[in-house]
């Protein structure tokens, strides 16, 4: 037997295609990514989410000379809104970067572990996270919900 996992995304040629609420969203993102602490990657990343309850939260990526330790811009928005607002769903999430040494131009991929944190973050809210991806310019993504950038994820149900 076979299993087929696939799933769909909007694909926009550029941000000025975005309806007013997503463009916003990005932009606040792409204003934020300049802040970011990437002295080692000199790659700045910024999120900026909406939450249910209509507060907008920001990270961006925080290095450190022992390289590990750093943590990407997903993970710092989680943790702040989790610090903040413990348990509000967050509704959609911008993510973004600017890539001091090369092209920027295409859509901001997280990482796996920044994945994993989202998905649970779904999980822990009971609500999708819609994200909205892009680079300083060119085509942007929107990912209905996190969880499915991650198939057949490891989550609490494992633990069972
Ligand atoms: N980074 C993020 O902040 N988010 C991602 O999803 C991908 C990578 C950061 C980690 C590191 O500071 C730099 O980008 C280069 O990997």
């Amino acid at each position: 037997m076979i299993e087929k996992y696939s799933f769909e995304f909007e694909v926009y040629n550029s941000a000025d295609e975005l309806q007013p609420n997503d463009k916003n969203l990005l932009q606040l993102a792409k204003d934020l990514a300049p802040t970011a602490y990437a002295p080692y990657s000199k790659f700045h990343v910024a999120a900026a989410a909406i939450l249910q309850n209509g507060e907008i939260v920001k990270g961006t990526n925080q290095e450190n000379a022992s390289y590990p330790v750093g943590t990407c811009a997903e993970r710092s928005l989680l943790g702040t809104v989790g610090a903040l607002f413990p348990n509000e769903p967050i509704v959609t999430m911008a993510i973004t970067y600017d890539n001091l040494n090369g092209t920027s131009d295409t859509p901001a991929s997280p990482c796996g572990m920044c994945r994993q944190a989202l998905r649970e973050y779904e999980t822990r809210t009971h609500q999708s996270i819609r994200l909205i991806l892009a680079g300083k310019e060119g085509k942007v993504y929107i990912i209905p919900k996190a969880g499915m950038l991650l198939p057949l994820g490891f989550t609490s149900d494992d633990l069972k």
